[in-house]
């Protein structure tokens, strides 16, 4: 599809049929994940995603119900989309259907997840024995094969293209879209008032080239308030804080007034 297609779809509602195909029960469940539901789109080459508000953390070892996070991550996840887009990125946003769905394009998912570091924290400050909040010298990528049996374990480049799910090229092109992808994030939330520690990125194949896939939320996030440091993301969740879903609250309204 063009890309002054995909904004014009960005910009309008669902059509009365795309509803009904689409949210109302009526759909084919082709996967149900931990926190979304990915469903049949309108034609072959769409699928309309459904965000739950399911909460897992911990492969699954965590779960609890937190009513509205699948609209918050929803409407946080379709505006940085939004954003990216306007910005040359290419993204299977199609269409927000509503509050909590969308539809986008099928794409061959990359089994590899993106991590991007501007901050130490989580995993790499317990991995390393680096403080959370420790400044790093640059940029960190990282790579994670996508296998909840498995436990995402940390893979390399070379394991990567040594197991065929990636080839060089493709590695290399993805990595200098997360890193784009960073310098336009960093970019918005800094606006937010809002540090970007880390974050997880998918892409997908589609139509012989890659695009960006799954959300970009709090929940995919580490996303610290720039004046305090509370954290607004899945870590409160993770951490048994209170007021998970304040914090996802308090990102989507200051996205919304940049
Ligand atoms: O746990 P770790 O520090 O490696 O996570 C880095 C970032 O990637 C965090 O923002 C976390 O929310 C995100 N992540 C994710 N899904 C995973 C693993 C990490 O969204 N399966």
């Amino acid at each position: 599809m063009k890309k002054s297609l995909i904004f014009s779809a960005l910009n309008t509602r669902a059509t009365d049929n795309e509803k009904r195909t689409g949210v109302n029960g009526l759909e084919k469940i082709l996967y149900e994940g931990k926190s979304k539901t990915i469903c049949q789109g309108i034609d072959e080459k769409s699928l309309i995603i459904h965000y739950k508000d399911d909460a897992t953390a911990f492969n699954g070892g965590k779960k609890e119900k937190l009513p509205g996070k699948g609209a918050l991550n929803a409407a946080i996840s379709h505006l940085i989309y939004k954003y990216l887009a306007e910005n040359g990125i290419k993204t299977h946003l199609l269409k927000v259907i509503d509050d909590t769905s969308a539809l986008v394009k099928k794409a061959e998912i990359v089994m590899i997840e993106v991590i991007v570091r501007n901050v130490a924290a989580g995993g790499f400050s317990e991995k390393y024995g680096v403080p959370e909040g420790s400044a790093l010298k640059n940029t960190v990528v990282e790579f994670c094969l996508k296998s909840d049996k498995l436990g995402d374990p940390m893979i390399n480049e070379s394991q990567i293209t040594a197991l065929g799910l990636a080839a060089e090229a493709e590695l290399s092109a993805m990595v200098q879209q997360s890193l784009k992808i960073n310098q336009l994030l960093c970019r918005l939330f800094t606006q937010a008032k809002i540090r970007l520690i880390d974050f997880k990125l998918e892409f997908g194949r589609c139509d012989n080239q890659l695009i960006l896939c799954d959300e970009i939320s709090p929940d995919s996030c580490r996303l610290w308030d720039a004046d305090t440091g509370k954290k607004l993301d899945k870590d409160r969740f993770r951490r048994d804080m209170d007021g998970v879903l304040d914090g996802y609250r308090d990102v989507l309204r200051r996205l919304k007034n940049v």
